[in-house]
């Protein structure tokens, strides 16, 4: 595992992008893995920046997001499907086709499941962007006694829909269920890079890349994977012991 810490956000927004511009740019038909949260946000206008300036194109570049909320249509603002155009799809190359997010809407979700994972089989990812959750989530693998290996539908522990509360009117709005890739497609990728900020993430950031590997803290999963990049503002790896 590399774990680089960096003192501004702009420059860790800098070096992520980085690497996935990097991807494109040695092979452009590259399957990313995308995520949603507030950590991905600069490091997409990042790499929005970096496709102008330097004419990198994301026109054979496929996408899958790790999740998407159960119930909301891609044109609730709320949904993954519209952040993601928001964020990054509508203001690069990439091919609306090219792109997938779980269907929420789906009337069968365990089909809909079957066909993201059938679909990820088919175009492997090449480099996933992973944000990490206060309880030790990735994408939406809650803590449990057991990991679900493949995309599956999920019931939102209390904490994650608090955590997500900031960002609808209320609390009854925010989603009880949401469809994940699981940890065991998520380690399937080529190349993995986890990016955690804030000091409130210090203590998780700490056991998930130094405690015990165990299903109770899903992101600890990570440390079995060969190409592991770890990206942390200073306040994030404050409780590690980094050289
Ligand atoms: C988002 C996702 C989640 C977030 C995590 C951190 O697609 O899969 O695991 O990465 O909840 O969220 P933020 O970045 O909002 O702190």
């Amino acid at each position: 595992m590399n774990i680089i810490t960096f003192d501004s956000q702009q420059e860790l927004d800098s070096y992520a992008a980085q690497l996935f511009l990097n991807q494109i740019e040695t092979k452009p038909d590259s399957v990313l893995g995308l995520a949603t949260g507030s950590t991905p946000i600069g490091i997409y206008d990042k790499m929005i920046e970096l496709h102008e300036q330097n004419n990198i194109s994301f026109a054979s570049a496929v996408s899958f997001n790790l999740d998407e909320y159960v119930g909301l249509l891609p044109s609730n603002d709320q949904s993954y499907a519209y952040y993601m155009e928001k964020h990054l799809f509508s203001r690069i190359d990439i091919r609306k086709e090219h792109t997938h997010l779980p269907d929420g809407t789906a009337v069968d979700l365990e089909a809909e499941c079957a066909r993201y994972d059938a679909m990820l089989e088919a175009q492997p990812v090449d480099i996933q962007l992973l944000g990490l959750g206060h309880n030790g989530h990735i994408g939406f693998n809650e803590p449990d006694a057991g990991l679900s290996g493949g995309t599956h539908a999920v019931e939102l522990k209390s904490e994650t829909r608090e955590a997500n509360a900031r960002f609808f009117s209320s609390m009854d709005k925010v989603p009880r269920y949401a469809i994940t890739m699981g940890v065991g497609s998520i380690l399937k990728a080529g190349a993995i890079v986890l990016v955690v900020r804030g000091a409130d993430k210090a203590a998780i950031v700490k056991e998930a890349l130094t405690g015990p590997i165990t299903t109770s803290v899903p992101a600890s999963l990570l440390q079995t994977h060969a190409r592991l990049t770890v990206l942390l503002d200073r306040e994030a790896g404050r409780m590690l012991d980094l050289k």
